[in-house]
């Protein structure tokens, strides 16, 4: 049997591929942080001596600067040094709180292109209905949002117009981030005033006529846009409310797990139940080594039902998804595809409470049931079983039961349960396709990790049609359940 060498590969070089400033300055806290941070910090605790003379004055200054940020009246000032220093403690905190909710929204991954500046933009957008690349964010006022008011970035947010008038196509999820509040609007504003300007001009969108007329989105706006911000259900928990208010504005999480129409308007009685989109396939697992892809390889995605569905989240306790969220993985699953960039610069930064919530709201969502149009026939099931038996058993066993770490399993074969799986379940089989054929690896490397998958296509070279044998036959054992899949489905996917 020979290897197919089917595209360019390079030997995997570790970070090296990846954007510095990403390696370096994420970590909240852990690492050196970005130097307007620490510029900050060292003059903040120069100021706080004063303060810790003793604790009245502090909360004596505190309580006068939030009369002043409340009502700005000149004359009711306190002592001009503690004002400055509380002053600084409110900013300081501020710009943290704005760098923490940066993250949960993950403005990071979409704004800064491989290899480039922080939030400097220049990442493109493979849509149906052209690229579009993202915007430098950074205080730069020639070519970022420096010049621009906390109006102007408040309006971007919420009903997604640049600040010359022009309106903002929906790859930036301002439908999601229209629910976040003043407040947390506030913060991220003076916390991207806080980074280093970029002089950066991302490349011109490529879009055909019509679709490069901005002034479209002005109808697409009125049919598709819910504005108005996040209203707190009085009858549910904190969790819930704090969880919803993420999972449906910062963390945008619909943008890609919400199945969208023709033209490209999330479907709302079908929030969350799995959508699919273009994304590149970086890399593959080719025996136990990760080979890069040289060329842009972008093919659909699918993603997962995140409702209560057997078929989506319905098995997983909250814990198993806030683990998932926070780790990258859990006894069900690993993030190999696109939602593990979601977890590496977002969801694995939010606190444990933050995560929690979210699971608890995603829990709460009533399954939304998806039927099954085309059945796979005994016949097919047979044929699946038997290349199902060849190449996947010794790991994910006749059981579809996987291969649990315990101490005594056999290491070389630990992999997740494919029974209840929402991946093998999801709507679109792409995701599935994609891991058959390219293997899967863990991209946040956090412990209990599950080890690497390696992809069939370049291991064995199996056809378009045994491929799609395989997958139609995991997604109808063991109690799953999926349509079969088409060997059209997986020639899309080479
Ligand atoms: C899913 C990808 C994605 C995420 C996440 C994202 N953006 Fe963007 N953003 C874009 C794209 C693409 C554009 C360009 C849209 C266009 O040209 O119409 C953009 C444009 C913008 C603009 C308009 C800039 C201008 O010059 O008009 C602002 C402001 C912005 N984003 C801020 C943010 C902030 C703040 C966050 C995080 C809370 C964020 N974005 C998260 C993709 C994203
Ligand atoms: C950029 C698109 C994107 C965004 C945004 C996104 N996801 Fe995902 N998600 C995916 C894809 C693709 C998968 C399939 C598995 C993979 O990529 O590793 C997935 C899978 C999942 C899974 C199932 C994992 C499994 O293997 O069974 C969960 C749970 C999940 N996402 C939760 C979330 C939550 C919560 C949010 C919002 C904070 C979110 N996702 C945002 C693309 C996305
Ligand atoms: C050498 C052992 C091994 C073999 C053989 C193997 N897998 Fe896997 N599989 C794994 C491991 C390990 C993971 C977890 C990878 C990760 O999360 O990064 C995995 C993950 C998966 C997932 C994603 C589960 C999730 O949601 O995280 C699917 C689907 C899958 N395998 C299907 C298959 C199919 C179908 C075959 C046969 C064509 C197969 N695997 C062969 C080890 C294997």
């Amino acid at each position: 049997m020979t290897i197919r060498n089917i595209f360019p590969l390079k030997r995997h070089k570790g970070s090296e591929q990846l954007p510095k400033v990403l390696e370096r300055g994420w970590d909240f806290g852990e690492q050196e942080g970005e130097a307007a941070f620490m510029k900050d910090r060292t003059m903040l605790s120069k100021l706080s001596a004063p303060i810790f003379l003793g604790l009245p004055v502090l909360i004596a200054s505190l309580i006068a600067n939030q009369a002043i940020s409340q009502t700005a009246l000149p004359g009711q000032s306190p002592a001009p040094a503690q004002a400055a220093a509380s002053g600084d403690t409110d900013r300081q905190a501020q710009i943290e709180k704005g760098k923490y909710l940066a993250t949960a929204g993950d403005c990071i991954a979409c704004h800064t292109r491989p290899g480039g500046e922080l939030f400097a933009g220049g990442v493109s957008f493979t849509t149906d209905f052209g690229t579009i690349y993202s915007a430098n964010i950074t205080p730069s006022s020639a070519t970022g949002i420096g010049k621009w008011t906390k109006d102007q970035f408040t309006r971007a947010m919420r009903h997604g117009i640049s600040a010359d008038g022009s309106y903002l196509y929906p790859a930036f999820p301002y439908t999601a981030y229209t629910k976040v509040s003043d407040e947390d609007i506030d913060a991220i504003y003076e916390y991207l005033r806080t980074l280093v300007p970029v002089d950066y001009t991302p490349p011109k969108n490529q879009m055909p006529f019509p679709f490069n007329q901005r002034l479209l989105m002005m109808i697409w706006n009125k049919m598709f846009l819910k504005e108005g911000v996040f209203k707190p259900n009085n009858s549910k928990s904190t969790d819930w409310n704090r969880g919803a208010y993420l999972v449906e504005g910062l963390g945008h999480c619909g943008a890609c797990h919400t199945p969208r129409n023709l033209i490209g308007g999330e479907i709302s009685d079908q929030a969350l139940s799995g959508g699919a989109y273009q994304d590149n396939i970086i890399d593959a697992v080719h025996g136990s080594e990760i080979v890069t892809i040289d060329d842009l390889m972008v093919r659909k995605w699918a993603t997962s039902n995140l409702t209560s569905s057997a078929r989506g989240l319905g098995e997983w306790s909250t814990d198993e998804i806030a683990a998932y969220l926070k780790t990258g993985h859990n006894a069900r699953a690993g993030a190999f595809g696109p939602m593990a960039e979601v977890i590496k610069y977002s969801t694995q930064y939010l606190t444990d409470e933050d995560v929690h919530a979210m699971a608890v709201y995603l829990k709460s969502l009533p399954p939304i049931q998806q039927e099954i149009s085309r059945p796979v026939s005994a016949e097919k099931m047979k044929q699946g079983e038997i290349a199902y038996s060849a190449r996947c058993v010794s790991c994910h066993q006749p059981t579809g039961l996987g291969t649990p770490p315990a101490p005594n399993a056999d290491r070389a074969h630990i992999s997740p349960p494919l029974v209840g799986n929402t991946v093998v379940q999801a709507q679109d089989p792409a995701t599935l396709i994609n891991v058959i054929l390219y293997g899967a690896h863990e991209i946040v490397q956090k412990e209990n990790a599950w080890p690497k998958m390696p992809g069939l296509e370049l291991d064995f070279g199996l056809d378009d049609n045994k491929i799609a044998l395989i997958a139609s036959y995991v997604r109808n054992s063991w109690g799953n359940q999926g349509d079969a899949v088409d060997p059209k489905d997986v020639t899309k996917q080479r």
